[in-house]
């Protein structure tokens, strides 16, 4: 489908989080940065991700930033399946913790941010979180995937 809004530019993020001792994560392109100082973000997550009850409840989360070389696999591991049905964690050796005690994800990326959530809108069928940068650090130089990227050459 050849769809006007396709033409947006989105990158591709893992947003990961974490309550009591379940980590969990899944693939959003609906990021956008609000504000430079301080710096904060504003994400769509839909509500029935368990993702975002998770943040719900916790109110904060990290943003791992996807590189063009990242593989189907990735999409599909995070983003074509639940956690409520799979530990998603279970065999990802390639994961590492900030110091807000969430994974980020450092292979594929090229840089994460720390979040937390000062405020949540509700969207229907989606949450709108609104929250500041809390860390951030650069994890290599290869250019972001773009949602166009991926729509072209990675889906299948
Ligand atoms: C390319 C791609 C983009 C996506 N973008 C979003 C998004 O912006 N917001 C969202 O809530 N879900 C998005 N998703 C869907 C979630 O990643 C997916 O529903 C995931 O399985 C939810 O996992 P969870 O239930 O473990 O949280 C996207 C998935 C893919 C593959």
């Amino acid at each position: 489908m050849n769809d006007p809004i396709f033409n947006l530019t989105h990158g591709l993020y893992v947003l990961t989080s974490r309550l009591g001792e379940k980590d969990n994560g899944c693939i959003i392109d609906a990021v956008m940065q609000m504000t430079a100082m301080p710096q904060r973000i504003a994400i769509g997550v839909q509500k029935r991700n368990l993702t975002n009850g998770i943040i719900q409840a916790s109110r904060i989360f990290n943003l791992s930033i996807l590189t063009e070389e990242t593989p189907q696999s990735v999409f599909q591991h995070f983003g074509m399946q639940s956690g409520r049905d799979v530990n998603k964690f279970e065999k990802c050796d390639a994961v590492k913790r900030s110091a807000n005690g969430l994974y980020y994800i450092p292979k594929y990326t090229n840089a994460f941010l720390s979040c937390k959530v000062e405020q949540s809108i509700d969207m229907d069928t989606h949450t709108l979180f609104i929250a500041s940068v809390t860390e951030s650090q650069i994890l290599g130089d290869v250019q972001g995937m773009t949602y166009n990227n991926y729509r072209k050459n990675i889906k299948k």
